[in-house]
């Protein structure tokens, strides 16, 4: 969409992102965690939040279901309310990335175009995507906020997965499956992610 805001000037400060990254010791970037309502982003997002927070390095979760209560409250889930809920996390996503910190965000992104307009928002390797690969038959068994029921019953109209559509990342840096039993726990799949930070030099 067009941009109301006119006759507005970038204003730029001599303290910039690599200098806020020398003082954190660490480097700006986004971990996008996308998949079905019930996959366990939000719980892998806080596994990892409280690894990277025990080696001292700074990260902001950004939860869908969370910045709904506030900044997006007026969106609800069509797919044009959707899209303006992934710009907007995407472009406070940018912003915490640039402050140095990094930002996890977690929301279902259910449209590729909307996650691969938020990747363009980053410089190239600061946009990380984490494909959550659950099958729905695993997300609505564990149903643990009781909404697929709902959905299902025709109590809620366009869910996720069920009556509205999922796209799953076609070219995602890093995907972690669903192996049933404790094949891959929380802390295993935050423990992943960990990882990759550390060979792309994200932790410093
Ligand atoms: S989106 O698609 O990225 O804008 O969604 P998100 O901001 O992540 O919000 C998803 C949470 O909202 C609840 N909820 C729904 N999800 C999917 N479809 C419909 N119709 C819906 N209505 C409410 C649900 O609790 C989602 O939370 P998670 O954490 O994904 O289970």
């Amino acid at each position: 969409t067009v941009g109301k805001s006119t006759n507005i000037k970038w204003q730029d400060c001599s303290v910039g992102k690599i200098d806020r990254e020398r003082l954190l010791k660490q480097k700006g970037c986004v971990i996008w965690i996308t998949g079905l309502s019930g996959s366990g982003k939000s719980t892998v997002a806080c596994a990892l939040s409280q690894f990277l927070h025990q080696r001292g390095k700074m990260c902001y979760i950004l939860d869908g279901d969370n910045v709904r209560h506030g900044l997006n409250r007026d969106l609800g889930f069509k797919a044009e309310d959707r899209a303006e809920n992934i710009r907007r996390i995407g472009e406070v996503a940018k912003l915490f990335a640039d402050a140095g910190v990094i930002c996890i965000a977690s929301l279902i992104s259910p449209y590729r175009r909307d996650r691969d307009a938020c990747r363009a928002l980053l410089p190239d390797g600061d946009f990380i995507e984490v494909f959550m690969d659950v099958p729905l038959e695993v997300c609505e068994a564990r149903d643990s906020k009781g909404l697929y029921k709902l959905a299902r019953a025709g109590k809620i109209k366009g869910f996720t997965g069920i009556d509205d559509p999922y796209e799953q990342p076609l070219n995602c840096e890093i995907v972690l499956e669903y192996k049933g039993g404790d094949g891959a726990s929380p802390c295993v799949m935050a423990e992943k992610v960990v990882s990759y930070l550390e060979e792309k030099g994200y932790l410093e």
